[in-house]
């Protein structure tokens, strides 16, 4: 059967189910060489010269991630932040970018930090708004509009077929951070976006043990081609092993979103009846202002990710987090074990995160077990 008829859960499952020539294996070898052979007439005939830029152990990941979102092909990097940082990287000069205003925090402070150093322009719009979007941008000078949907840690929704519009009528490209989302949820380069960028250390990976990062662009131009150079250049290249085990855990992703998106759920909906909490920010939830647009792009589930806001600002929600037992207190999210996280503490004076906002990454773990150890935390 034709691997266009094939449903995605199937090409992730058997890692687009390619098998090692030389011995039959049906997991592929991990290549460390730095270095390929020349042909004795000078050429490098087997496409491979420098580990930098041609390590055979990203083929297949990079393959199936292509498959998974539907594009002409994928790069991966030694981190998402290196991801993300390559596209801004391979701007023009003066070129003027739009971010949204609630965003991953370190893609935001580099932005601050960095991008304007270097002659970016960079200005933080409220991107749940197509208007807000629209008015922003210059025609002719913005090169990029920059998205994240679901996006940290409010969960807020974009439209990506409407930005993407926006962001075409204007010369500009659209780039999709859809790290919380993942290819068994959204497929932005079909709603209109050019790239899509994950933090493959997150669902992806999902074991929280690789950091990594991937791009994925709608067409192989002159913009990738660059992204391609940049990568391999710069050098923001991951490990074999990590590509390896990378690879590994996209084997699982679907099993792993399906059980986390209906666990997230099921806890939102406990905890959005419970008294102890102020707010439960999940845009699965009716009553999230994203919701409308979030069930019109989102297929299969609303993510596995959600935000508390618990009463008592946040001494009290850093003690909440201090009471759970099952949960673990750590940053990152889309691991198998579940992740709670005071956000205000990580993001710093211009975060968007209100003080007593406690941010959840859902694992796989029995969701009882999950809504217990924190009906528990919240106390008396
Ligand atoms: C949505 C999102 N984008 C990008 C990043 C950066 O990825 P990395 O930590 O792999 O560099 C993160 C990391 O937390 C993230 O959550």
């Amino acid at each position: 059967m034709s691997r266009e008829l094939l449903h995605p859960a199937t090409l992730a499952a058997q890692a687009l189910g390619s098998t090692d020539a030389s011995t039959g294996a049906v997991v592929l070898p991990i290549h460390t060489a730095t270095t390929f052979l020349r042909d004795p007439d000078n050429q490098y005939r087997r496409g491979r010269s420098y580990g930098r830029a041609d390590n055979p152990s990203y083929d297949q990941p990079q393959a199936l991630l292509t498959a998974l979102e539907g594009g002409a092909a994928t790069l991966v990097f030694s981190s998402g932040m290196a991801a993300a940082a390559a596209v801004f990287q391979c701007l023009p000069r003066d070129s003027h970018v739009i971010a949204p205003r609630v965003m991953y925090w370190g893609l935001r402070s580099w932005l601050k930090d960095f991008a304007e150093n270097w002659g970016l322009a960079v200005d933080f719009v409220d991107a749940t708004s197509l208007d807000a979007l629209r008015c922003a941008l210059h025609p002719g000078r913005t090169s990029l509009l920059w998205i994240e949907t679901p996006a940290n840690p409010l969960w807020s929704v974009t439209d990506i077929a409407g930005s993407a519009d926006i962001a075409h009528s204007a010369g500009a490209l659209l780039v999709v951070d859809s790290t919380a989302a993942t290819p068994v949820l959204t497929r932005p380069l079909a709603l209109g976006a050019d790239l899509v960028m994950h933090s493959a250390t997150k669902y992806l990976n999902g074991h929280s043990d690789v950091i990594a990062g991937t791009l994925t662009t709608a067409r192989d131009d002159a913009f990738w081609a660059r992204l391609c150079v940049a990568r391999s250049r710069a050098g923001a290249i991951l490990g074999s092993f990590e590509a390896y085990l990378l690879l590994r855990g996209m084997r699982t992703l679907f099993l792993r979103v399906e059980r986390a998106c209906r666990s997230a759920e099921q806890i939102a909906e406990a905890l959005s009846q419970d008294s102890r909490v102020l707010d439960v920010l999940y845009p699965g939830l009716p009553g999230h202002p994203g919701y409308t647009i979030a069930a019109r792009q989102m297929t299969g589930g609303f993510g596995g990710m959600l935000s508390l806001r618990v009463h008592g600002g946040a001494e009290a929600a850093i003690a909440t987090a201090a009471r759970v037992e099952i949960w673990k207190r750590a940053t990152s999210l889309g691991g198998v074990e579940s992740l709670i996280e005071h956000r205000a503490s990580i993001e710093g004076v211009d975060s968007p995160a209100p003080p007593d906002l406690l941010r959840l990454s859902v694992g796989i773990e029995d969701v009882g077990d999950l809504i217990a150890d924190l009906k528990s935390a919240l106390g008396g």
